[in-house]
């Protein structure tokens, strides 16, 4: 099988990475990092199967282009790709399917949305409608902060046309879980579940980020909490949108928080988690190519059930200053080799190659550094050991990703 991966950054290196155990994969425009990675735009690639990574080409379109040219796609059209291209039509489609999540309104005036505001308790959760690359939420814990957020928002000065509508909801508290889940229209089943590390700076402090590092398997999250997850969220959203007349093939990821009364949902997300991919898919001992066929098909029965192994990874995100802001670019990256000799998966997000052939920073997330071993205490280690070879300068990272469930 010949596999064409879209997208640019480490969760389409690992995809590529882990297809490659049984398929020929080519990426698309991938990154120089990324082996197989070609300059051919998606609709020109000649593949058996295309898997599209970002939520942008699915919001606008690409799997219908594709799907329209009669290629097998993995990843949902325009219709099902606004769970996660708009929080408001989100938030209507699961209170028609009965999904428990945060109590919210939607607004597109500051003065109702103020009001509204001033009605909850706190933290004030304040949300674009649109696509903001995992950095349009502000939680707040100051009534002021949330008000003036609302404000840069709804004016366009925050998010441009992406935050000229909000969502405000109830702040919920409690672990944070990934569960994702490939689905063929009608049936879905689950990944191994990942955690995720949004915020910027150690001890979750900071602004959001698209994620800063993430593990798997979570061990609060069991055989039973997963069952649940996929029987009150999962399940009932990709009826819901059947009955909707949207045929959903793709990954459909829940990102969840386990509350006192059993998780809820915070967000969907249309495709894999970017870096939830870099920790679940090497520990697939099932394949992963003849899964993602099996979905894009609409069959998801014609493949065996995703099989994980009992080992654990940690991944880390390796930044550029400036990043979630305006990263700075250009430097040259030091010790990749070095990191690889110990054994550790480096992915490659934000990079380019100088004009002397040098891998050099091109992005905020640059790399991915993954760790392997039999527990997380030992992937974590693996993951910061491996990690504190690589360098360029103004680089940062967290230093405790995974580190609570390490000690536990
Ligand atoms: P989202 O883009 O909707 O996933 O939100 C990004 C992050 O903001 C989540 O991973 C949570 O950490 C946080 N967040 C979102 N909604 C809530 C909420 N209702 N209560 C508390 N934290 C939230
Ligand atoms: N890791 C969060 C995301 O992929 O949106």
């Amino acid at each position: 099988m010949r596999v064409c991966v879209v997208g640019s950054g480490g969760r389409e290196h690992a995809l590529a990475h882990v297809l490659g155990r049984s398929a020929e994969v080519v990426v698309t425009p991938g990154n120089p990092g990324i082996p197989g990675s070609v300059g051919t735009p998606p609709t020109e690639v000649d593949a058996d199967l295309y898997v599209i990574g970002p939520e942008a080409p699915l919001v606008a379109g690409l799997a219908d282009e594709l799907r329209a040219a009669g290629r097998l796609v993995l990843g949902p059209g325009a219709d099902g790709a606004r769970l996660e291209g708009s929080k408001a039509w989100m938030k209507e489609v699961v209170a028609s399917a009965g999904v428990p999540t945060a109590r919210h309104r939607t607004f597109d005036e500051v003065g109702p949305a103020v009001e509204y505001l001033r009605t909850l308790p706190g933290p004030w959760v304040v949300k674009t409608d649109g696509l903001a690359a995992g950095k349009g939420v502000l939680v707040a814990t100051d009534l002021d902060e949330a008000i003036a957020d609302v404000e840069a928002k709804l004016s366009g000065r925050s998010f441009g046309d992406a935050g000229r509508r909000v969502v405000i909801e109830e702040g919920m508290s409690g672990p944070e879980l990934s569960v994702l889940a490939v689905c063929d229209g009608t049936r879905a089943v689950p990944l191994a579940p990942a955690q995720d590390f949004k915020r910027v700076g150690d001890g979750d402090t900071g602004p959001n980020t698209g994620g800063m590092g993430a593990y798997s398997p979570v061990p609060a999250a069991d055989e039973a909490v997963v069952a649940q997850v996929m029987e009150r969220c999962i399940e009932p959203t990709l009826a819901e949108l059947r009955r909707r007349g949207i045929d959903y093939r793709g990954v459909l990821y829940a990102g969840l928080m386990l509350t006192d009364e059993g998780p809820k949902l915070v967000e969907f997300n249309v495709r894999f988690g970017d870096p939830e991919a870099q920790v679940v898919l090497p520990r697939m001992t099932s394949d992963l190519a003849e899964l993602l066929a099996a979905a894009a098909a609409g069959d998801l029965t014609a493949a065996p059930a995703p099989t994980f192994g009992d080992d654990a990874c940690v991944t880390v995100v390796l930044a550029s200053e400036g990043y979630p802001g305006t990263p700075r670019t250009g430097d040259v990256i030091e010790g990749i080799e070095a990191a690889e000799a110990t054994g550790a998966t480096i992915f490659c997000a934000g990079v380019a190659r100088d004009e002397t052939g040098r891998l050099v920073t091109a992005g905020g997330r640059v790399l991915n550094v993954v760790g392997h071993g039999p527990t997380v205490a030992a992937a974590r280690e693996h993951a910061y050991r491996a990690a504190d070879l690589i360098s360029w300068p103004g680089m940062h990272r967290r230093s405790d990703i995974a580190k609570e469930v390490a000690h536990r």
